[in-house]
């Protein structure tokens, strides 16, 4: 069960966030351009990968094998414990340059970037791709063994092509077909936000995990509640309103003291995914969206808190949304 890398959201903060309840599990930086390593500067998606708590995994796209290679020698560098291939990015201004899911269209060339990339580096080289640029053309199983021939150690498939965009339903039969062929490990990707969807998903592909994305957006306790299912240990359940609330605070706290007033721009979409649904959360929201005063987000998170459902009863201890700073 892995957390899904997501541009603008899987950050040192939020991946600690993850930690609290997935602890030590591989974890992934959002998609780097090498263009950004290449030249020397230390990328600040970087900055501190080797204090993190667990081992995180870089993800980078370009189209240049040896632009990909150098910026993956750097990260290696850096403190990545693994390096992630973007072969799916749908971005225009990604696939234009023909990086990210142009590379499905172009087997060979994707090919010679993994060996340049397995070639540079003593980690893990991985491959995030999808099914193929569309229904048409897409040829999943060949391009999974060319990847799997140029040196990639683990393929993670999300079940759509570039064309599908998020329409649909990601096919999970179509990533099983590419797990029989290949002898590396395949993740499947692509509508999971449950364990029973996890548990659907892992029969019917045969796939080694899965990989989740989207459900993890307001609710870093994802992952690691999925974890806890599928290995049979305790659900730890999803957090209530008031730890909910908590998180979010802390949340805002960290990228306040990350960012300095930024962090409150960086915060509001979280925010709007971490309030969703709850009592109360659209008011609320709607008052964090239109203040540019920190202090007074925060307070209105520490009010809402306090006056929302759940409050915990006797001790807060091992409670993963009880920090510190949450504490004060
Ligand atoms: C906001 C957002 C940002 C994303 N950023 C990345 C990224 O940086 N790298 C990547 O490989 N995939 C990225 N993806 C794709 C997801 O990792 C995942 O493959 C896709 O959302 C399907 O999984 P899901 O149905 O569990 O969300 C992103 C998706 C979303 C919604």
């Amino acid at each position: 069960m892995l957390q899904a890398p997501l541009a603008g959201v899987t950050d040192r903060i939020f991946r600690g966030l993850v930690r609290r309840w997935a602890g030590d599990t591989l974890l992934f930086t959002d998609m780097v351009p090498a263009s950004r390593l290449e030249d020397d500067r230390s990328h600040r998606k970087l900055a501190g990968l080797g204090d993190e708590p667990g081992p995180v995994g870089v993800q980078l796209f370009d189209h240049r094998p040896e632009a990909m290679a150098e910026a993956a020698r750097r990260a290696e560098a850096l403190g990545a414990a693994a390096i992630d291939i973007n072969m799916g990015c749908p971005v225009p201004k990604v696939a234009r340059r023909g990086g990210g899911s142009a590379l499905l269209r172009d087997p060979e060339l994707a090919a010679r970037i993994v060996a340049a990339v397995a070639a540079a580096v003593t980690v893990p080289v991985s491959v995030k791709a999808r099914l193929g640029w569309c229904e048409t053309s897409a040829d999943p199983v060949g391009l999974a063994l060319r990847l799997q021939n140029a040196g990639a150690r683990r393929l993670t498939l999300h079940g759509r092509t570039r064309r599908q965009g998020y329409a649909g339903r990601a096919d999970w039969a179509a990533i099983g077909a590419v797990k029989r062929a290949v002898a590396i490990p395949v993740i499947a990707n692509g509508d999971i936000s449950t364990a029973d969807d996890a548990r659907r998903c892992l029969a019917l592909s045969g796939a080694d995990g899965v990989m989740v994305g989207r459900a993890t957006l307001g609710a870093p306790w994802t992952v690691g509640r999925l974890q806890a299912q599928l290995a049979g240990r305790p659900d730890p359940g999803e957090p209530p309103p008031q730890a909910r609330l908590l998180l979010a605070r802390d949340h805002l706290e960290l990228l306040l003291q990350a960012h300095g007033p930024h962090g409150l721009l960086i915060a509001r979409r979280h925010l709007g995914w971490a309030l969703a649904g709850l009592p109360g959360g659209a008011p609320l929201r709607a008052a964090l969206m239109q203040t540019g005063e920190a202090n007074l987000a925060l307070a209105l998170l520490t009010r809402a808190a306090a006056e929302a459902d759940g409050a915990p009863q006797g001790s807060t201890d091992g409670q993963p949304w009880r920090t510190s700073s949450s504490e004060k």
